[in-house]
C-alpha cells in the first residue's frame, strides 16, 4: 500500500531533491518533474523521472496524466502559475507550494521590494507570524508575484487544498545562490578577516531544504488551505553563521564588526541588513506537527563539502548563477582591504 502519487514539479532542484526524498521514505509514489529530468543519486529507483516545462501549452496537464494525490509546486512564481494548478484541479487531489517571505510588508508599507532606498528595508516583528500583513499582489516584482500565488490558490478552497510554504533563506546542498559561500570561500581563499556590516547581528532566517521537505513531507499527508511559515529552528546573526563556517573549515579569522551600513560592498554579505527578518514557526508546528529535522550548525558540514566540491576552480560567478544574480561582488577582497587600511 502506498500513499498515493506524489507529482513534484521542480525535482531536481535542491528543494525538490530534498521533498522527493522526504515523499518517498514516507510511503508516496513519486514523479520528479523538470526541464531536464535530472535525478538526484540518492533517489531510491522507483522514483520516476519527467521532462517538462511548465511554460510550454499543455505540458504539466500531460505529464499529470490521469492526475495525482498530491502536487508539489516549488518553481511557481505569479498568479500565472496559480490558475495553471487551479485549472487542473480535476487531476490533483491537493497541493502543496513554495512562497517566500519576500511576501510581508512592514507597518510602513516597507518590503524587499524597497530594500534599495534609503531607510527602505523593512522591519517586521520578530518573529513573524503568517497573518502578518503582506505587499499586494501584482505582477510587478517577485514578492507581488508570489503573493497572487498565493491568493490565486486560497481562493480555489476545497476545489484545490493548497499548503504555501513561506520559505526562508534556502541553503543546503546544490543550493543554486548558496548565501554560506560568502564566509566559505573567504576561508578557502585563506582570507584573514571577515569585515561584518551592522556589528554582525543580521539575522536572516535560514530554511534548510530538509527542513522545507519535512514541511512538505506533512502538509502531503494532510491536505488543507493554509499558509505557513517554512524555516530552522534557529535564526543565527551573520557572526554566528561565520563562526560556525570557519569551524566546519577548521579555520581561524579574525571578525571585524562594522559600526552601521556596509561601505559599498565591504562589509556586505548576502544576509546583511539593517532589520532582522525572522519567522515564527509555531502553526506549522500547530497544525502539522513539523518539528525540525536538522539545525542550520548541524547541516552545515554538508553544505560546505557540496559548495566546495561545486566550486572547484571555476569562477563563483559561473558555478552558482542564483548569487551571481544579485549583481553584486561580494569577493571584492581589494576593496576590503583598502577599507581595512583605512582603520589603520
Ligand atoms: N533561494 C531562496 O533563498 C528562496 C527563498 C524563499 C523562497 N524560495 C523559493 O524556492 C523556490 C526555488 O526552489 P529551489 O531553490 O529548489 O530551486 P532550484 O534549486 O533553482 O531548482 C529549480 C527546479 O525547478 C526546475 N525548473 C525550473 N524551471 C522549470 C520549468 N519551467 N518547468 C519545469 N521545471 C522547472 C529545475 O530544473 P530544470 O532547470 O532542469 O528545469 C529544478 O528542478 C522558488 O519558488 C523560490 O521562490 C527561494
Amino acid at each position: 500500500m502506498t500513499k498515493g502519487n506524489a507529482f513534484v514539479l521542480g525535482g531536481s532542484g535542491q528543494v525538490g531533491r530534498a521533498a522527493v526524498r522526504a515523499l518517498v521514505a514516507d510511503g508516496w509514489e513519486v514523479t520528479a518533474a523538470s526541464r531536464g529530468g535530472a535525478r538526484d543519486e540518492r533517489w531510491p529507483e522507483e522514483v520516476r523521472t519527467l521532462r517538462l516545462d511548465r511554460t510550454e501549452e499543455g505540458a504539466l496537464a500531460a505529464g499529470l496524466g490521469d492526475g495525482c494525490d498530491v502536487l508539489v509546486d516549488i518553481v511557481a512564481y505569479g498568479g500565472g502559475h496559480g490558475r495553471q494548478l487551479t485549472g487542473l484541479a480535476d487531476r490533483i487531489g491537493s497541493a502543496v507550494v513554495v512562497s517566500s517571505g519576500a511576501v510581508y510588508e512592514d507597518e510602513e508599507g516597507r518590503s524587499f521590494d524597497t530594500q534599495d532606498r534609503p531607510d527602505g528595508f523593512p522591519a517586521f516583528p520578530v518573529p513573524t507570524r503568517e497573518d502578518w500583513r503582506t505587499v499586494a499582489p501584482g505582477d510587478t516584482s517577485y514578492s507581488t508575484r508570489k503573493i497572487a500565488l498565493e491568493r490565486e490558490l486560497l481562493a480555489a478552497g476545497d476545489a484545490l487544498p493548497t499548503t504555501l510554504l513561506r520559505a526562508g533563506a534556502i541553503h543546503g546542498p546544490f543550493c543554486p545562490g548558496p548565501r554560506e559561500l560568502w564566509f566559505v570561500k573567504r576561508a578557502l581563499d585563506g582570507r584573514p578577516v571577515r569585515v561584518l556590516a551592522y556589528g554582525g547581528t543580521s539575522r536572516f532566517h535560514p530554511a534548510h531544504v530538509d527542513n522545507l521537505a519535512e514541511l512538505v513531507r506533512l502538509a502531503a499527508a494532510k491536505p488543507g488551505s493554509r499558509v505557513l511559515n517554512g524555516a530552522d529552528p534557529e535564526a543565527p546573526t551573520v557572526a554566528e553563521i561565520g563562526a560556525e563556517i570557519d569551524a566546519v573549515l577548521g579555520v581561524r579569522s579574525e571578525f571585524v564588526l562594522m559600526e552601521g551600513e556596509p561601505a559599498e560592498t565591504v562589509g556586505l554579505t548576502p544576509w546583511t541588513a539593517p532589520h532582522p527578518i525572522v519567522y515564527d514557526m509555531t502553526a506549522a508546528e500547530r497544525e502539522l506537527g513539523y518539528r525540525p529535522v536538522v539545525s542550520y550548525a548541524e547541516s552545515l558540514p554538508e553544505t560546505v563539502a557540496w559548495l566546495t566540491a561545486h566550486l572547484a576552480d571555476r569562477d563563483w560567478r559561473e558555478a552558482f548563477p542564483g548569487l551571481a544574480k544579485y549583481g553584486v561582488d561580494f569577493f571584492d577582497y581589494a576593496a576590503e582591504d583598502a577599507w581595512l587600511k583605512t582603520r589603520g
